[in-house]
């Protein structure tokens, strides 16, 4: 592997339609993160299987994901753009690194708790368990320096990251030790009604989201319903224990807007609560649709986007069989590598 550049490695879901969070946290850095790095984009479907859902059109939420990676300006002469079941080295790593996690440690992630708790899915599947495990097999098969993740990953990195230094320290320099590269600004976009918890794709009620997609009149919509306060008389400002609402509202404006939330506060000061969500509404409706007519322009185009994918595939496998070769190596297997 020439390394002229540190490797970034990047993955979403698949399952359900991608949300405002997920592109203002994650997705809107990607186009300008691939001129600094050697970017890999992953589909990360064999993840989506840990809560899969026989409603979902698998084959076609891929698409989707991946005409939605070239809309937000992913170029594959650039970047590595791959679907994660497309290269089998993920899962064959992920073997060998469930052999080196604890069952303890998987215990402790947050979110894994959290989805027992809701009673999220009836019956827990051990994937689900084993989540964070399969994610370090995406990671450290391509010696990635940096990962960039939402607040919500980060836990899952730490995770990522014990379990590379304990490989390195038993057989040597194995891994590229992961870093987590979080953005600030609009990391946690929060749910409209529920402005305490994550705005959420796989959210069952669909009013707390706004997807990347969304249609104008259900902007206005979501946008008029969300959650504020009855503060009188009413006051924009930032303050996430007594105004979780319009600190959240803020948080959209101010990612979207690219002004900072002290600003904002003053431009918006003394406008009613109903006059700040439709400029916000407004906002989103402009941000959006350049967006949504370059999705719209690569989903129509099926025999290019299995091209990206057939390409990318290619790519990445190459790289991934390096450090499967290695580790294979370093575990002394009667190897069939040459
Ligand atoms: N778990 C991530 C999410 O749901 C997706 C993901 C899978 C990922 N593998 C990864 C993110 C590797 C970063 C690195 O958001």
């Amino acid at each position: 592997m020439i390394k002229l550049k540190p490797i970034l490695f990047s993955a979403v879901q698949p399952s359900g339609q991608l949300t405002i969070g997920n592109y203002i946290g994650t997705m809107r850095h990607w186009s300008n993160l691939q001129n600094h790095y050697q970017c890999l984009y992953c589909i990360a479907d064999l993840h989506a299987l840990t809560t899969f859902n026989k409603e979902i059109f698998f084959k076609e939420s891929v698409l989707d994901t991946l005409a939605l990676y070239l809309a937000c300006g992913i170029d594959p002469e650039k970047s590595i753009i791959f679907i994660q079941s497309h290269v089998h080295q993920h899962c064959q790593l992920n073997w060998i690194l469930n052999c080196f996690s604890h069952f303890g440690e998987l215990s402790r992630m947050t979110q894994f708790k959290t989805k027992i708790d809701k009673n999220y899915i009836k019956k827990i599947n051990v994937g689900l368990f084993t989540y964070p495990i399969l994610m370090a097999s995406d990671i450290l098969l391509y010696q990635t320096t940096f990962v960039p993740i939402g607040q919500d990953q980060k836990q899952h990195l730490e995770l990522v990251r014990d379990i590379a230094k304990r490989c390195n320290f038993l057989y040597g320099n194995v891994f590229t030790i992961p870093k987590p590269c979080i953005h600030q600004s609009g990391s946690k976009i929060m749910s409209l009604l529920e402005p305490t918890k994550k705005m959420s794709k796989s959210d069952l009620n669909k009013n707390n989201v706004i997807f990347l997609l969304e249609q104008k009149k259900s902007i206005f919509l979501k946008i008029k319903n969300a959650v504020t306060d009855s503060e009188k008389p009413s006051k924009i400002y930032y303050n996430l224990q007594k105004k979780a609402g319009i600190s959240n509202l803020l948080e959209i404006l101010s990612a979207i807007t690219n002004k900072e939330i002290t600003f904002l506060e003053k431009e918006l000061d003394g406008i009613m609560y109903s006059e700040f969500k439709n400029i916000i509404a407004e906002e989103l409706y402009n941000f959006l649709s350049p967006i949504k007519e370059s999705f719209l322009y690569y989903r129509n185009n099926t025999s290019y986007l299995e091209k990206v994918a057939y390409e990318g595939a290619l790519k990445a496998r190459l790289q991934a069989d390096l450090t499967l070769h290695k580790i294979y190596s370093k575990l002394n297997f009667f190897s069939s590598f040459k």
